[in-house]
């Protein structure tokens, strides 16, 4: 019964696992040390896991991409005792934005049924759309971007001119970026921190209605299983971004043309998602004062889908002495 997937909330014990990455990378803030904080915060999530009773695999080990430190890709999670659960795991996303303290790096996991998330092998970028429920089903990766925003601002009841889409500002974008300005609509553009930007386009009145752009594959992953949690969609299509990138995902024998909805990138619905804050951003980040850390978190589950926030106050020590720099 202990172990039964109907009688835990894996989502609330996981929260742990999350704080104590955004407390071990809160360190790094704005000390232009990417890899400092990544591998503080992945050196916490390994460390935290243990605890934990699942039989878990990572099946997103980001880093990859760029030689970041990681938690490997097959590696092993939790006691091994309880369900077997693929793990989705990012200890900082946005490292460029943690290192330059920038809004919105967070620390995250998801957790899926053993063989339910999207394997994304080599592919490390992903083309992406992500839009909240009311428009779920009048989105189209190849539909121009007028059509689009036009069927978008009508399924959500507003004008196109008051539509916002959230695109990450890279030169590959910059044609994206053209069309939503003369279509008429605005673009809130971030450098870093996709997941982000696809929490923020499926969850009504954050400001975002819409997500457009290529980002990292293991973001797209952990990303649609918070999109099934809040009822949106992420759409995503292989996007290589190098010759080189092209070939492993053909010679691995994927589908560069297939469009995956968010059922395909996470078959399953009994899921876990949680993140927490490490920048100031649409979460809380970590803030230390004095002999309290206070963390916040939001936590969802995908059988009941329920979404909750948490602000944890944590005591000084707790996550070990050398931790809170001032
Ligand atoms: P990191 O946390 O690995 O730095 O990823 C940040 C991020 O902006 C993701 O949110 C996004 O999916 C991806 O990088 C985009 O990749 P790139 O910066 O190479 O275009």
């Amino acid at each position: 019964m202990a172990h039964d997937m109907n009688y835990r909330n894996l989502g609330l014990e996981i929260a742990h696992i999350t704080e104590s990455a955004a407390v071990a990378a809160s360190r790094w803030v704005g000390r232009g040390d990417k890899n400092a904080g990544d591998g503080s915060a992945v050196d916490a999530m390994r460390k935290s896991f243990n605890t934990l009773d699942i039989d878990g695999v990572v099946m997103i080990g980001e880093g990859e991409k760029d030689d970041a430190p990681m938690l490997f890709k097959g590696e092993r999670l939790g006691t091994g005792r309880g369900p077997a659960m693929d793990v989705a795991i990012d200890p900082v996303e946005g490292t460029s934005l943690l290192a330059k303290g920038r809004p919105n790096s967070i620390a995250t996991i998801s957790l899926a049924p053993q063989g339910t998330m999207f394997d994304p092998g080599p592919a490390f970028y992903m083309q992406k759309l992500a839009v909240q429920h009311e428009a779920r089903d009048v989105v189209d990766l190849d539909m121009p971007i007028p059509d689009l925003l036009r069927k978008v601002a009508r399924a959500l009841g507003k004008d196109i001119r008051e539509l916002t889409v959230f695109v990450l500002e890279k030169p590959r974008h910059e044609n994206i970026s053209r069309e939503i300005f003369q279509a008429g609509a605005r673009v809130q553009s971030h450098t870093d921190g996709d997941v982000a930007g696809a929490l923020l386009a499926v969850t009504p009145e954050s400001g975002v209605d819409l997500m457009l752009g290529t980002g990292g594959t293991p973001e797209g992953v952990l990303a649609a299983t918070a999109v099934k949690v809040l009822g949106g969609q992420i759409l995503g299509r292989l996007d290589p971004q190098s010759d080189e990138e092209r070939k492993s995902v053909l010679d691995a024998g994927m589908d560069i043309s297939r469009v995956y909805t968010v059922d395909d990138l996470v078959t399953s619905d009994d899921v876990y998602f949680a993140a927490t804050g490490i920048t100031q951003g649409f979460l809380p980040g970590v803030k230390i004062e004095g002999h309290r850390i206070t963390t916040t978190s939001v936590l969802m589950r995908g059988r009941n889908k329920t979404v909750r926030y948490i602000e944890a106050h944590h005591a000084f020590g707790k996550f070990g002495k050398e931790l809170p720099v001032s």
